[in-house]
């Protein structure tokens, strides 16, 4: 594993950078804020990226909501959301890799659903733009994407969501391929697009998030549903997958960059980087 970028997932995002318009006003301070993190992961590409993200009953409807989900495809379209189908390339797969993982977390007790056909909506797409703003025909990596029920009570707890991580971890690590695997969690950060408090956004709460994903990840995972659709919102609930992510980096990490901007569309747009220590590289002070 070489590293883990928690990222907001919003639809806005990516129409911002296919419509050309990153270098207005408007969007110019968030694409900014993204620069450092994409040099430094352009210079660390990985071989696949797994994608803990959420669809928002674009591909998966709401007759079936597994809590947790692998995409186990060679590989995977973007969804038609409505106005079209983003013009990205398609996904490639590893489905060596996802196959593993599946065995692996069943054995480890995370009864895991299998798509063996999924397209994937801007959930998974808009952060692979935020890793790649220019792709061309074909992505720098395969992906494995990791689904998350978010969308429907009752969602998966926080600290069912970093125990995952810590589970994704040990499974990344027997993984008999010697390759290069960044974890990617998606969403957030606060925000509700519909109902009485429609366009809250928390920036303390994100302020204490994005420090304490890094330093005290165990203190966000205690606490509940209620307490992140309390404080971040109906949709800020997306942050529990960030909690994925950083359960498979282990202790060892270093922050690269980090990045928040209110408000890209309704919501907080957010962004952590973390470098995975090599073996003997000290932790930071
Ligand atoms: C928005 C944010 C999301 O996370 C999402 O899934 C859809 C829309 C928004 O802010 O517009
Ligand atoms: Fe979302």
């Amino acid at each position: 594993m070489i590293w883990g970028l928690g990222t907001s997932h919003i639809p806005a995002i990516g129409a911002a950078m296919d419509n050309g318009k990153t270098g207005e006003l408007y969007w110019k301070p968030l694409f900014d804020g993204y620069a450092p993190a994409r040099d430094w992961m352009r210079a660390n590409r990985p071989d696949v990226a797994i994608i803990v993200y959420n669809d928002h009953a674009n591909s998966v409807d709401l007759d079936v909501v597994p809590a947790f989900g692998i995409g186990t495809a060679e590989s995977y379209r973007v969804a038609d959301e409505g106005w079209g189908h983003r013009p990205v390339p398609d996904v490639v797969g590893a489905p060596e890799l996802s196959e593993h993982l599946v065995r692996q977390l069943i054995d480890d007790s995370f009864d895991i659903a299998t798509f063996n056909q999924l397209d994937v909506d801007h959930g998974l797409t808009v952060p692979l733009s935020v890793f790649c703003p220019d792709p061309g025909e074909t992505w720098p990596c395969a992906v494995v994407p990791l689904l998350v029920n978010v969308i429907q009570y009752p969602q998966p707890t926080a600290a069912r969501c970093l125990a995952l991580g810590r589970a994704l971890g040990r499974a990344i690590r027997t993984f008999p391929q010697d390759i290069r695997v960044a974890v990617f969690g998606t969403g957030g950060m606060s925000h509700q697009l519909a109902g009485a408090r429609a366009g809250l956004i928390n920036t303390p709460f994100d302020r204490m998030f994005l420090d304490a994903i890094e330093t005290d990840p165990a203190s966000l995972a205690n606490l509940n549903r209620e307490d992140y659709i309390r404080e971040a919102g109906t949709e800020g609930i997306e942050l529990i997958m960030w909690l994925v992510m950083r359960g498979a980096l282990g202790d060892r990490i270093r922050r690269v960059h980090d990045a928040y901007h209110v408000p890209a569309s309704n919501t907080a747009a957010g962004l952590v980087l973390f470098d995975v220590l090599e073996p003997g590289e000290l932790v930071p002070e």
